[in-house]
């Protein structure tokens, strides 16, 4: 089991020294891949600390070369290497993805020409080394600032990561465009209990930042959100306006989850007794998955204020949408 868990590593490890080869070293790999992470802005040290690289359109150099040095197709075809025995990353740049000891445990690559058909991203399937929903993209890279800063920026994107780490903010990770699950949130609470979601202005951005964070507040994480101005995410807002600009952001418009939510709800509702009713029972909801029961009486004390109700019919309230729970 253990060593089954090596060998897989060992043959990822290959493949993330491969495709770095093919970046640095082939003259496909500088022409189209080296170019287009120059294009972003990548720094050569930034290449190599997330181990980034570049996989041939060709069908089958990867396999040739695994072969060739000994690994087993069957073991490739495990790890989601190859598929029919073809290459399954072709033409496309790559992310390394890490665990928390910095060994490969799965790809994504990332198509180069815009095709309407094939996805932006491909990732690596699930494996007995990679389990998507307790991993958190970036999270080797971040983890001692992290600790330092006492606080973790979650955004949603792999360039994000990169572009945000080799700006001066390295205490970042990306959750990949899903859902947080509550291994990732766990992973979180090893290193801080302070998060800060940065998403996207837009109505997917606004989404992602209500979804999933009930996960974080039953983890007793503290959660503040930060959304980025109308198109724009991390990389590109943090190219469009400076590294200063961009920290001056992240402190001006961060806001509390709860009252970030709290706004978002009430400003919907409006003047309309009804829907400001279901509100604040939503908010309530919220404010019920606060366990420390000192931090939900300081919501309590300055919600009654901000929503202009009665302290104790909002802790009735909550108190009532803990019990449903139960
Ligand atoms: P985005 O579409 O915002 O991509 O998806 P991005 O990270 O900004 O990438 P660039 O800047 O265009 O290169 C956000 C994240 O969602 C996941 C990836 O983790 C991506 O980084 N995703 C997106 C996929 O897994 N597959 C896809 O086809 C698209
Ligand atoms: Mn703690
Ligand atoms: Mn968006
Ligand atoms: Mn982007
Ligand atoms: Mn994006």
């Amino acid at each position: 089991e253990l060593q089954e868990k090596e060998s897989l590593i060992i043959t990822n490890d290959f493949a993330r020294t491969f495709y770095a080869d093919q970046l640095f070293h082939t003259e496909e790999g500088k022409s189209i891949g080296l170019s287009y992470f120059r294009s972003r802005g990548f720094r050569r040290e930034t290449l190599a600390a997330f181990d980034l690289g570049y996989a041939s359109a060709d069908s089958d150099t990867l396999l040739r070369a695994a072969r060739a040095a000994g690994h087993k197709d069957e073991q490739l075809e495990k790890l989601g290497l190859v598929r029919n025995g073809r290459d399954f990353f072709r033409d496309r740049v790559m992310f390394t993805i890490h665990n928390l000891a910095g060994k490969p445990i799965a790809f994504a690559g990332r198509i180069l020409k815009k095709d309407a058909k094939a996805p932006k991203y491909i990732n690596s399937p699930e494996s007995e080394i990679y389990h998507k929903s307790d991993v958190l993209y970036g999270m080797f890279q971040a983890r001692q600032a992290v600790r330092k800063a006492d606080r973790i920026y979650m955004v949603e994107g792999y360039t994000d990561v990169i572009s945000l780490h080799q700006n001066g903010v390295k205490n970042v990770v990306a959750t990949s465009g899903t859902s947080l699950t509550d291994g990732q949130a766990s992973l979180v609470k090893r290193f801080t209990d302070n998060v800060t979601l940065l998403y996207d202005g837009d109505k997917a951005g606004v989404k992602a930042a209500l979804r999933g964070v009930d996960v974080l507040l039953t983890s007793d994480l503290n959660v503040r959100v930060v959304l980025l101005p109308d198109g724009h995410d991390p990389d590109s807002y943090l190219q469009a306006v400076g590294t200063t600009a961009f920290s001056e952001y992240l402190e001006a418009a961060s806001k509390d989850f709860l009252y970030f939510k709290a706004d978002l709800l009430l400003e919907e509702a409006g003047d309309d007794v009804a829907r400001r009713t279901t509100a604040i029972r939503d908010i309530g909801a919220t404010l019920a998955l606060v366990e420390d029961p000192l931090k939900r009486a300081g919501y309590l004390q300055q919600f009654s204020g901000r929503l202009g109700i009665e302290e104790s019919l909002l802790v009735n309230l909550v108190n009532t949408a803990i019990a449903d729970r139960r």
